[in-house]
């Protein structure tokens, strides 16, 4: 089955196709959103977040992604997997952020990476790419720079900041990104950045210009609730469900009537007999 490239991502656009791209941390939900038909898969840091239990993207290190892109990888025959650069793995300087895309790539499985921010990070993205590894931008909100940002607010709603992102997209697309994610954009200006491109841009919280959409796979599928973003739209809700089925498992297990015959196995009567008699065990 040949695999989705990044260049195939950039011509969807051109082809009026939209993307779809969903996060995956490990191998059955990267399996189960290839056999869905999802294109493109992002290992982003947000497993941080969503499967490690910190209460931001920082704490996320080059071993948790290597970690869970291999299982990603196990998973998944056809779909482009990208891997998101932890803080602080591709800030020092380009031959940081090269080596590290490596490690992604070479040891992680990753077909292309991805790097938070516009202008000031064009130098680096140009580096990785003219190394051969496709590099997928990420402006508006990156949550990596919450702290400098005030938290996670909408950006680019006055002029001057949304001029900035405008220049901020073209640039990576300048520097040979294959692709953009703009997250929490007011829809109106993510569409003026969409038709600015040539590269597809992929929202999150960008409204529906945007020639894709990426969504945490916890958050639509109803499993992470600490928080609901207004940005999500949950097509199940699946902490409930898991909550329902493990209470009744725990309650099965307290009044016996888990497991019965069926989830059981079986020996030769004879057998039992022989050694219920050796060992003088009661019937
Ligand atoms: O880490 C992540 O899941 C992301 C998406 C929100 C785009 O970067």
């Amino acid at each position: 089955m040949p695999r989705v490239t990044a260049r195939d991502i950039t011509q969807m656009k051109a082809k009026g196709e939209k993307i779809p791209m969903i996060t995956a941390y490990d191998y059955t939900s990267a399996r189960l959103a290839d056999e869905a038909g999802v294109p493109l898969l992002l290992v982003g840091d947000s497993l941080g977040m969503v499967v490690l239990g910190y209460d931001s993207t920082i704490p996320v290190t080059m071993e948790d992604m290597v970690h869970h892109l291999k299982a990603v990888s196990r998973g998944v025959q056809k779909a482009h997997i990208v891997g998101d650069l932890p803080f602080m793995t591709y800030h020092v300087d380009s031959a940081q952020a090269l080596s590290n895309a490596g490690r992604l790539v070479q040891e992680g499985g990753a077909q292309s990476v991805k790097l938070e921010g516009g202008q000031m990070m064009a130098g680096t993205v140009h580096r990785i790419v003219e190394c051969g590894i496709p590099v997928m931008g990420h402006i508006g909100l990156t949550p990596q720079s919450a702290n400098t940002l005030g938290g996670y607010r909408v950006q680019g709603r006055e002029r001057k900041e949304a001029l900035q992102l405008v220049k901020d997209a073209c640039a990576l697309e300048e520097a040979g990104a294959y692709a953009v994610v703009l997250e929490l954009v007011p829809a109106p200006l993510a569409r003026i950045i969409s038709q600015q491109l040539t590269i597809p841009t992929i929202g999150i919280g960008a409204g529906p210009h945007c020639d894709g959409q990426v969504q945490v796979l916890h958050d639509m599928l109803g499993l992470f609730t600490d928080f609901v973003p207004k940005h999500t739209k949950q097509y199940l809700r699946l902490a409930e469900e898991i909550k329902g089925a493990l209470g009744r498992y725990a309650q099965e297990v307290k009044d016996g009537s888990f497991p019965t015959a069926k989830e059981s196995f079986n020996m030769d009567e004879s057998i039992v007999e022989g050694l219920m008699e050796e060992l003088t065990v009661p019937h």
